[in-house]
């Protein structure tokens, strides 16, 4: 078994979209992902990949995205199209001296096990690579486990949006960390911890864009 952080591709969205409607109402669209990862030129979006020898190719049918989504067919979040199996993702946001997390989730059955912390770790990488000065995010005031993450990279609450979340009118924080030279020597301490104990390939804060 190996664990990849990588840019996520085309060919990712459908096992990236199973998750997402696992974890956020609404989940993004399928073009909203394309979008991200072919067109935009501030994105840069992750995956976190898990490898266990070759995946079997899938049957071909014809079957809509949707319906795959939902459920039906042979579908699930686990090795499809013949990749590895995508554990979770993330999107950030790279604006002038802004980075901006603007998604991370981990399949439901997989949280609680580091991943979403390699994944947090690798939007960090990222957003210093980038030589972005300040990374910011909005988190539900009820997401306590997120909100934990973020403290540990040194995100503190900078104020609070009422009703940001129109599904349910949910009050968002909104959470930032300064990239100075305190911050990054913390980083770098837990990404050595992080890839001691997970032994994972990161070409994504280390590589470049695939677009260029
Ligand atoms: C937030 C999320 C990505 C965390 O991923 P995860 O793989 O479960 O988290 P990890 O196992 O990597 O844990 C990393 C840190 O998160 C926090 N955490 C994880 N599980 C926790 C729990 N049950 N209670 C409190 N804190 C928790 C801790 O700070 C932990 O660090 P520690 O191990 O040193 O204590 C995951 O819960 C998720 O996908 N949630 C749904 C989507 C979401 O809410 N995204 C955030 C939108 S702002």
């Amino acid at each position: 078994m190996s664990l990849t952080l990588r840019y996520m591709r085309l060919g990712d969205i459908r096992q990236v979209a199973t998750i997402d409607v696992m974890c956020f109402d609404p989940p993004w669209s399928y073009d909203s992902y394309v979008f991200e990862i072919n067109e935009s030129t501030v994105s840069h979006m992750v995956v976190l990949e898990e490898i266990i020898g070759r995946a079997p190719p899938e049957p071909v049918r014809r079957r809509s995205w949707l319906d795959r989504l939902r459920g039906r067919g042979s579908g699930s979040a686990s090795a499809l199209d013949g990749t590895g199996s995508i554990l979770g993702y993330g999107g950030l946001w790279k604006i002038d001296d802004e980075a901006h997390v603007s998604t991370i989730a981990i399949d439901p059955s997989l949280r609680g096990k580091g991943y979403g912390e390699i994944l947090l770790a690798g939007m960090f990488g990222k957003a210093l690579q980038l030589r972005a000065r300040y990374i910011v995010l909005e988190v539900r005031v009820s997401n306590a486990v997120a909100q934990s993450l973020y403290r540990k990279y040194g995100f503190s609450r900078v104020g609070r949006r009422k009703n940001y979340y129109r599904s349910d009118n949910e009050d968002a924080w909104d959470m930032r960390v300064s990239l100075d030279r305190d911050t990054r020597h913390r980083f770098e301490r837990l990404y050595e911890k992080l890839r001691l104990q997970h032994g994972f390939l990161d070409t994504y804060s280390r590589g470049s864009h695939p677009r260029g």
